[in-house]
C-alpha cells in the first residue's frame, strides 16, 4: 500500500461483481449466418459447444443407451455445459428402408450377438427397444430438443461402423460405397425427415472426406449439390462443409468460393488432432511446434473466419492424460479456439462403444464420459473447456471490448484476488470471475480504466497490480514472444522473464521457457497464455 489514497481507491475496487456473465438465451430458432458468426432469429450471436455422440456404427443405435436412460444421457449433456450434439448416422439408414423401418433396435443388437446390450437397453430403455432403428434415431433427437439442446445431423459414413479408414470404400465421391447420387437421395431424405424439428440446426454432408480418389473439383462438384439438395428439403438448417485430407484441408475455397443459390446458411467444418500432426508435436520446441500447427489450421481452413463460421467439429485428447504430444497440442488449440471464439464440438461423449471393429463393449478414452456413461472421466478437462463453452464475442457493434487472460493448461483465467489484505495479488480463477483486463497498444496488462497495471517484480516472485507503475511503463509492459505467441514475457528484462504460475496458482514472473531452440523435451506449458477478446 504506497498511499491512503490508492488504498481506497483500491478498496472500492473490491466490491464484488462478476463483470463477465454467461448469458443464457432461449434460442429463436432456425439458424443463419452473419458473416463469421452463427446467429438465430433475432440476431443473436448462437455459439455451437457441441459433443459428437456417435450413432453410425454397426448397431446404428446411439451409443451408451443400454448403460443410461436416454433422457439422462440428455440431462447430463447439458449439466457438464455443452448445448448442442454433433449426432452422426450411416448413409444407410437413409437409403435402406428396411434397416431404418424394419429392423429394431432389439434385432439389430440380435444379429450382432450384443446380448448384454439387450438386457441393458431393456431396463434402461424400455420404451425405444423395440422401436425401429430410424424412430430411435428419431427418439434421440427429441429427448434432446427436450433440454433445448442443439442438434446437427453428421452423415458420418455410408456402411454402418467405426469410421475412417484412408481406403475404407466410404472416403470419398466414386469409392465402392459412396455414390454421389445414392448420398443425395440419402441427404435429403434426412433433412426431409427432420424439417420442423426446431433443434435440428444444421447437417454436417459428410465427415472427413479423404482417400485416393480425394480431388478438388469433385469436392466442389459434389458438395455444392449436396447442400442444393439439403437447402432444398430443409431450407432451416446450417449446411456444414467438411474439407480434404480427414477434414484437415479446406485451403481450395480461398481462390475459388463455394457457389451456392442460397445465402447465410453456409459453415466450414475443421478436424484437428494431435495425432493429425505426430511429427511435429513430438520432435519440436513446444513454442515452435505450436506456432507451425497454427499457422496450417489458419492457412488451411481458419481464414475462412473472415467472413464465414468456421465449426472445430472435432478435436480431443486421451482423458488417462500422460501423452505429452496430446498435452501440447490441446493447450495450443484450446488457445486458438478461445481467440477466436469458433464454435466447435469434441470426440467424443461416448464413454464406450457397443461395438468397435470387433470388440465388444470397447472403452473410449477419448470420452468426456466414462465406460458407464455416469461420471465425467476428467473434471480438469472440463474446467479446460468451460471458458469456451461460453460466447464470447458477436456479430454487430460491440459496446465495449474487453480481454481475459487465458491459461489453457488449468482453463482459469488471471484475475485480481478479491481479498482486502491483498488487493496487489493476481491469481488464476475461473474465466467468469475475472475483472476485463485491458491489454493495451503499449502492452500494459491494466484493470479498473487503467489505473492498475500489472507489475514485473523480479524472477520466481509473485508479480503484482500496482498504481504507480502505470506511471513507469518499464515494470508493466508485457509482451507475446516465441513462435506460439503464447509467452507473455516482461519488456523491462530484456525478455526473459515470463508470466507462469505456481503451485498455488498465484502469477509469477520466471525464466522464459523454450522461446528458441531444438529441445523437444522442454515444458513451457505453465506459461502459456491467451489474450482474448470478449465484448459487453
Ligand atoms: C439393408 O439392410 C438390411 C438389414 O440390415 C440388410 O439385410 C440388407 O442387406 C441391406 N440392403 C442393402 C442393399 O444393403
Ligand atoms: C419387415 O419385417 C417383417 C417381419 O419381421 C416381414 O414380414 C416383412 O417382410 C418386412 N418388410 C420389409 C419391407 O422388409
Ligand atoms: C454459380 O452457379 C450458377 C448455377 O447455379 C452458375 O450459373 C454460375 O455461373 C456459377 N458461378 C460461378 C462463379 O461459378
Amino acid at each position: 500500500m504506497k498511499t491512503t489514497k490508492g488504498l481506497k481507491r483500491m478498496l472500492c475496487f473490491l466490491i464484488f461483481f462478476s463483470f463477465f456473465s454467461f448469458i443464457t438465451i432461449n434460442m429463436a430458432y432456425p439458424l443463419s449466418t452473419n458473416s463469421r458468426w452463427i446467429i438465430d432469429q433475432n440476431g443473436q450471436r448462437v455459439k455451437l459447444a457441441c459433443a459428437n455422440w456417435p450413432s453410425h456404427l454397426q448397431p446404428v443405435v446411439a451409443e451408451g443407451l443400454s448403460k443410461q436412460a436416454l433422457d439422462d444421457v440428455a440431462e447430463k449433456i447439458v449439466s457438464i455445459g455443452f448445448n448442442c450434439v454433433r449426432l452422426t448416422w450411416p448413409l444407410e439408414l437413409a437409403t435402406n428402408e428396411t434397416l431404418a423401418n424394419n429392423v429394431t433396435v432389439r434385432q439389430s443388437f440380435q444379429s450382432l450377438g450384443l446380448n448384454d446390450d439387450i438386457s441393458g437397453f431393456q431396463a434402461k430403455n424400455p420404451s425405444m427397444i423395440d422401436l425401429p432403428l430410424i424412430e430411435a434415431y428419431k427418439k434421440v433427437v427429441a429427448s434432446l430438443g427436450k433440454k433445448n439442446v442443439m442438434v446437427i445431423l453428421d452423415n458420418h459414413v455410408t456402411k454402418p461402423g467405426w469410421c475412417c479408414g484412408y481406403n475404407d470404400g466410404n472416403g470419398f465421391f466414386g469409392d465402392t460405397f459412396f455414390d454421389p447420387a445414392t448420398w443425395i437421395s440419402g441427404l435429403t431424405k434426412i433433412a426431409t425427415t427432420f424439417k420442423g424439428i426446431s433443434n435440428v440446426v444444421g447437417m454436417s454432408l459428410r465427415n472427413e472426406l479423404r482417400g485416393p480418389k480425394q480431388n478438388v473439383d469433385d469436392w466442389f462438384k459434389y458438395m455444392q449439390q449436396g447442400a442444393e439438395a439439403v437447402h432444398k428439403a430443409n431450407s432451416n438448417v446450417l449446411v456444414i462443409l467438411s474439407g480434404l485430407s480427414f477434414d484437415v484441408d479446406l485451403s481450395f475455397v480461398r481462390s475459388r468460393p463455394v457457389n451456392l443459390t442460397f445465402t447465410g446458411k453456409l459453415v466450414y467444418e475443421l478436424h484437428r488432432y494431435s495425432f493429425t500432426n505426430t511429427n511435429t508435436w513430438s520432435s519440436k520446441n513446444p513454442n515452435d511446434a505450436c506456432g507451425e500447427i497454427l499457422k496450417s489450421i489458419e492457412d488451411n481452413g481458419g481464414f475462412n473466419l473472415r467472413d464465414c463460421p468456421v465449426f472445430l467439429s472435432e478435436f480431443e485428447i486421451d482423458m488417462r492424460g500422460g501423452n505429452v504430444n496430446d498435452d501440447r497440442y490441446i493447450s495450443c488449440v484450446l488457445g486458438w479456439a478461445a481467440e477466436n471464439d469458433v464454435d466447435w464440438s469434441i470426440w467424443t461423449l461416448s464413454g464406450s462403444y457397443y461395438l468397435r471393429e470387433g470388440v465388444v463393449g470397447m472403452s473410449e478414452y477419448y470420452g468426456v464420459l466414462d465406460s458407464d456413461w455416469v461420471n465425467v472421466r476428467s473434471e480438469s478437462f472440463l474446467q479446460r473447456l468451460s471458458l469456451i463453452q461460453s460466447p464470447l464475442q458477436g456479430p454487430g457493434p460491440q459496446h465495449k471490448v474487453y480481454n481475459l487472460v487465458f491459461h489453457p493448461l488449468t482453463g482459469l483465467c488471471m484475475l485480481q484476488v478479491q481479498s482486502i489484505s491483498d488487493p496487489t495479488k493476481v491469481t488464476l480463477g475461473l474465466c467468469t470471475e475475472s475483472q476485463p483486463w485491458s491489454y493495451t497498444p503499449d502492452n500494459t496488462l491494466t484493470l479498473k480504466d487503467k489505473s492498475l497495471c500489472l507489475e514485473n517484480t523480479g524472477p520466481n516472485a509473485p508479480v503484482k497490480l500496482s498504481t504507480t507503475s502505470c506511471s513507469s511503463p518499464n515494470l508493466s509492459k508485457w509482451e507475446t514472444m516465441s513462435a506460439s505467441k503464447m509467452l507473455l514475457a516482461a519488456k523491462s528484462t530484456n525478455n526473459s522473464l515470463c508470466l507462469d504460475v505456481d503451485k498455488a496458482n498465484n502469477i509469477i514472473a520466471s525464466n522464459c521457457k523454450c522461446v528458441k531452440g531444438e529441445d523437444s523435451s522442454c515444458d513451457p506449458m505453465s506459461q502459456w497464455f491467451k489474450i482474448v477478446k470478449f465484448s459487453k
